[in-house]
């Protein structure tokens, strides 16, 4: 067992990032595990919550942008700062990068980070500029990179289909936070929401020896899949129009396979005993 200390890092914002869920998240992890995995990495929101989930952590997911991305941090922080560099915060410069992702893997981390981090909502897609805040700090991008780099010293970094990593790294000591693609949404670059096999993943689910723990869309299909396990209504506000908050409340499910608890309100693993220290003690 670890010791959990906030970390509350960050390297990039993803479609599906579960940055306003990751505390909800943490509270259902449980304490007793060996191995913390994240199939569906994506941008990493809550294996950057904590500075430590378990003593083997595990960041996997199909889209090797992402992969080389968080490879790079981790072994190259110094010459993925250099590249960054000479990217600028300009119009032209992003609609050039968008057709050309670079040579060698230094190059397209950097262009990655950049477009994603210099685009609307993080989608990649479009050029982002707001005429009332000012623009991300370049310097800010290069600390994060330091930062991440350090949390990701003893993390592995897979890039395999969640479906045949989920048995490989299976054992009854492992947790998995599976965060896959919605089953109505728009989908990945690695696979369109329509494709994603939702049966098979529950398939692959249901037969682990180790404790999982699955957000999803509230959707009938979902529920229907997953009936025979615990299953938790919660909600955040959606996305990029955060102005109507009213309006745009998203209701989501977390589903898992081991005994929780409601305390005064919030969800948690039963008879969790967690032990929180200092960071030094990490
Ligand atoms: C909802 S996002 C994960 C977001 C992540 N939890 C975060 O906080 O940033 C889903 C991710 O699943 C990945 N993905 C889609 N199909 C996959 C598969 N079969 N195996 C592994 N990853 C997959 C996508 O590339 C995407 O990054």
């Amino acid at each position: 067992m670890v010791l959990r200390q906030n970390f509350g890092g960050y390297l990039i914002n993803w479609v599906g990032g579960k940055r306003q869920l990751r505390e909800t998240v943490s509270l259902l992890i449980p304490s007793n595990i060996s191995s913390y995995i994240e199939p569906f990495g994506g941008g990493g929101w809550v294996l950057f919550y904590y500075h430590r989930w378990a003593d083997l952590e595990v960041y996997n997911d199909l889209d090797n942008r992402l992969v080389n991305l968080f490879r790079v941090v981790k072994y190259h922080p110094c010459e993925l700062a250099r590249e960054m560099c000479y990217l600028f915060h300009s119009r032209e410069q992003f609609l050039s990068l968008i057709q050309n992702q670079g040579e060698t893997d230094i190059q397209k981390a950097a262009r990655f980070m950049f477009i994603l981090s210099r685009s609307f909502g993080g989608r990649g897609k479009h050029f982002g500029v707001s005429y009332e805040s000012s623009i991300k700090s370049a310097g800010g991008l290069i600390e994060r990179v330091d930062k991440i780099s350090k949390r990701l010293d003893k993390v592995i970094i897979e890039n395999l289909s969640a479906m045949d990593l989920i048995p490989q790294y299976d054992n009854e000591n492992a947790f998995f936070y599976c965060d896959p693609p919605y089953s109505s949404g728009a989908g990945y670059e690695v696979v369109s929401a329509a494709k994603f096999e939702h049966e098979r993943l529950r398939n692959t689910l249901k037969n682990i020896k180790g404790r999982f723990l699955l957000s999803y869309d509230d959707a009938p299909k979902i529920r229907e899949l997953y009936k025979d396990f615990n299953i938790i209504e919660t909600e955040r506000i959606n996305g990029i129009n955060r102005k109507d908050i009213k309006n745009n409340i998203y209701k989501e499910l977390l589903i898992c396979n081991y005994d929780v608890e409601n305390i005064n309100g919030v969800w948690q693993v039963k008879n969790n005993n967690f032990s929180q220290g200092s960071i030094f003690d990490v």
